[in-house]
């Protein structure tokens, strides 16, 4: 960081929409960032949008920059705005001397890398961005790695994404390999490949594996609800090729994969916002009925702004903890009565204390938690998929559904008989005006509201790097719990959702910027 005291800023407001300037003037006030209303000498560091110096210096009638001023670009101004306080400055803050518009492009061609932070949490990593291509690359060959089994092809299937999500923070597209060489996530076999995509469009390496049938038949048979690597293997292993041969031939597998594959098809349409927030406002009004001041979350890809998403997540909490106990199987029944739920399980917390520390090994399921949740199935009414009137939405049947305050689940026994004995493939043949879509329901205590909320809404790698750098910074260990400090051996409670970057010291950034 800069010496805050020295620091006055001055916007030039030439090119910024008024309404921007505001905000920026405010966000100034609210982090204590001194600002003046014109280039007075006590100025320091002058933000502009004009793209070189010599356009800049026109506008300010300046010959030459006062001794101990900056001419910065306005991504200095929002670094801080971030890091909330002035933070030092970097070549990409810089704006570059002179007037042509090539030289400024020569510049940015080779930025040192050196000001890529070294974890992804401490990034902005926008839904979309500049280097959708070599992304698209990095991360088949991160999912091929991840599909072969072992440790070693794991961490293989890491750094391909972390390579990935250091192109996804880029702010301008990928033309020569020095804009990210050295940079601490692209390794030599990292470059190659980008450098094949630079030359010829394609790399033979990415290409080969998007070509491979064991890969093909891979990337199939893993999106089946309840399939993991080890079952899709095995379906390879049988010589089956296509899901249809999948589904007449395979009999065993649990409930998850039974209505896997019955309901494939729909499952991989993917779910629209319109139907998330459809379900969200359904869910929200039942469980206002059911328990006031309940608190429902739509987490996951959705609250990262993506438009469509393999499933929905929605996060329940109340503000006074204890109040949610029960809650769940109360929701589950009157799903139930309205006859929503498809097929679903149910599983009580498996929270202890030892979990808080216990779970930050780096291993594939540090994602798994121990939260009282429900996974399965829901029956949407096809009309969830446009705009729905709220008389629809809340129609009164059901409203008198006897609550059953015993719910346990609906294993598929207890299912098959509700269900007069059909198999899933014939409810799903049956004629029917709903769809079947993937839902999780997560109930977290208050006082881990916070973390969960951060971890429910991800993205996976982001909770992945947020660990990792809490564990090697501060030694704390991080779940969807909570932070604990394993040196003090004392666990640090967020007040809120900002709260757990700053007991990190990482910048904040909302969810939208979490898509790495
Ligand atoms: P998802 O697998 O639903 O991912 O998990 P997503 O980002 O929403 O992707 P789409 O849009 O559905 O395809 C949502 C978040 O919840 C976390 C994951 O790490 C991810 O960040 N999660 C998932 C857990 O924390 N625990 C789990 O048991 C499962
Ligand atoms: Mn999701």
């Amino acid at each position: 960081m800069a010496d805050t005291e020295e620091v006055v800023v001055y916007i030039m407001p030439q090119k910024i929409q008024k309404q921007r300037l505001k905000h920026m003037k405010m966000a100034a006030l609210k982090h204590h960032i001194m600002l003046a209303e014109e280039l007075k000498e006590n100025v320091t560091h002058i933000v502009t949008e004009y793209e070189t110096s010599d356009q800049a210096m026109k506008v300010l009638k300046l010959s030459e920059l006062p001794q101990n001023t900056h001419l910065l670009k306005v991504n200095w101004f929002t670094d801080s705005i971030k890091a909330r306080a002035p933070v030092q400055i970097q070549e990409q803050h810089r704006i570059p001397v002179g007037d042509s518009v090539q030289r400024s492009q020569q510049r940015s061609e080779s930025p040192p890398p050196n000001h890529i932070p070294e974890f992804s949490c401490q990034r902005s990593t926008p839904l979309k961005h500049y280097n959708q291509k070599f992304c698209e690359a990095l991360e088949l060959l991160q999912d091929y790695a991840e599909m072969r089994e072992g440790d070693d092809n794991y961490m293989r299937a890491l750094a391909w994404r972390r390579a990935s999500c250091v192109l996804k923070s880029l702010k301008f597209t990928l033309t020569n390999i020095n804009q990210v060489k050295g940079a601490k996530d692209i390794g030599k076999h990292v470059e190659k490949v980008l450098q094949s995509i630079l030359d010829h469009g394609t790399s033979d390496e990415v290409e080969k594996v998007r070509n491979d049938p064991w890969y093909q038949k891979m990337k199939i048979f893993t999106k089946v609800f309840g399939a993991g690597t080890k079952t899709a293997q095995e379906w390879i292993e049988n010589g089956w090729s296509t899901i249809k041969e999948v589904q007449q031939e395979y009999t065993k597998g649990d409930w998850r994969l039974r209505f896997g594959l019955a309901f494939h098809d729909e499952l991989m349409e993917l779910v629209t916002r319109q139907e998330a927030d459809n379900f969200t406002e359904f869910i929200k009004h039942e469980s206002a009925r059911l328990l006031p001041e309940v608190s429902v979350e739509l987490c996951g890809g959705f609250r990262r702004g993506k438009s469509k998403g393999h499933d929905i997540d929605l996060l329940f909490t109340h503000p006074l903890k204890g109040k949610e106990h029960g809650f769940l199987p109360h929701l589950l029944s009157v799903l139930e009565g309205r006859k929503l739920i498809l097929c679903g399980k149910w599983n009580k917390s498996t929270f202890t204390e030892e979990a808080m520390y216990s779970d930050s090994k780096r291993t594939k399921n540090n994602q798994l938690d121990h939260f009282e949740k429900w996974i399965g199935i829901i029956k949407f009414p096809r009309t969830w998929k446009r705009s729905v009137s709220q008389e629809e939405l809340f129609s009164d049947e059901g409203e008198n559904i006897p609550l059953n305050e015993s719910f346990e689940d609906l294993e598929p026994a207890k299912k098959k008989a509700k269900t007069g004995d059909l198999s899933p493939q014939e409810i799903a043949a049956q004629p029917r005006s709903w769809i079947a879509r993937r839902v999780d329901l997560i109930i977290a205590p208050y006082d881990q509201y916070f973390y969960s909320l951060v971890g429910w809404t991800g993205s996976k790698q982001f909770n992945r790097d947020i660990r990792t750098y809490a564990k090697r910074t501060h030694n704390y260990a991080m779940t969807s719990h909570g932070l604990y400090d394993l040196t003090k051996r004392t666990s640090l409670p967020a007040k809120s959702e900002k709260g757990v970057f700053d007991l990190l010291g990482v910048p904040y950034f909302p969810p939208q910027e979490r898509n790495c």
